[in-house]
């Protein structure tokens, strides 16, 4: 089968969105073998917690407690936006295998279900993918892997067309460092899609501490230090969403989209 390959314009007019088709695209080939993470990768109904838990895990409590309330309208309609933002970027000319880093309860991961042969969500919330996992039944070619990417690798040999990531990066120490290891799993020609809060003041989370978050969203000039740090190519960076919380305050969503 020929080499995957990817058109990208030389220029991205974000008033305009072109798709960036992912041509030739391979389908279940060295995706997440079976002999990964002790044979229980893909073997199992509960997500496998990989390597020890440790102090990274304390504070993502949080998304265990608020789990079953996660999917309210208005993060499923953020969420249906996002899908779209990465859709009119990224079009998967043919089925792939997608990954969703802090995947939480799949509001994302799901609606590429249509086009995906294999989907992977990983998180550090137990509770979070419980939600996942009950959405998984519906869904028999999607998976959960209870997985903190800060300090631990990707299944080994584990290979994927498209990488998104919503709403997460914030909660990350060091997200050059985690794109860098999602870049190492990169198919030829794939994309990483990672949609997040642009530069804010630190008044979105109600109690960061508590929440897990590293960072008061990111700045145009950040995603490009991580593209160079990862070794990726920053292709686009768009805001493409407005939170809007409290007394008319304003919270843009940036999406940005790396490749090789
Ligand atoms: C704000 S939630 C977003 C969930 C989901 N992507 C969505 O848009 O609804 C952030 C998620 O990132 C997960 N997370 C935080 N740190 C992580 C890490 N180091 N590795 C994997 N997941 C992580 C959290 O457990 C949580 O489910």
């Amino acid at each position: 089968m020929a080499a995957p390959t990817v058109q990208v314009p030389a220029e991205v007019d974000a008033a305009q969105p072109s798709s960036v088709p992912l041509e030739g695209a391979r389908a279940n080939e060295n995706f997440c073998p079976t002999d990964t993470v002790e044979g229980r990768f893909w073997n199992t109904a509960v997500s496998p917690l990989v390597g020890a838990p440790d102090a990274s895990f304390a504070p993502m409590s949080h998304f265990d407690q608020s789990a079953n309330q996660w999917d309210t309208p208005d993060k499923i309609a953020w969420t249906e936006r996002y899908a779209q933002a990465i859709r009119s970027r990224v079009a998967p000319g043919r089925r792939i295998r997608l990954l969703d880093v802090g995947c939480g309860t799949g509001l994302l991961s799901f609606h590429f279900a249509p086009v995906a042969d294999a989907i992977l969500g990983i998180d550090t919330s137990p509770g979070m993918l419980e939600v996942f996992d009950a959405k998984a039944k519906a869904t028999p070619q999607a998976r959960s892997l209870l997985l903190d990417l800060e300090a631990h690798d990707l299944p080994a040999g584990a290979t994927f067309d498209l990488v998104v990531s919503s709403m997460a990066f914030h909660h990350l120490v060091d997200p050059a460092a985690v794109l860098k290891k999602l870049g190492a799993a990169l198919a030829d020609g794939g994309r990483i899609a990672i949609l997040d809060l642009d530069q804010e003041d630190g008044t979105f989370h109600p109690d960061p501490a508590r929440m897990g978050v590293k960072h008061f969203g990111f700045s145009e000039a950040a995603a490009r230090d991580w593209a160079a740090r990862a070794g990726l190519e920053l292709l686009t960076r768009e805001i493409v969403h407005v939170i809007e919380k409290g007394e008319g305050r304003r919270y843009p969503i940036f999406m940005a989209v790396f490749g090789r």
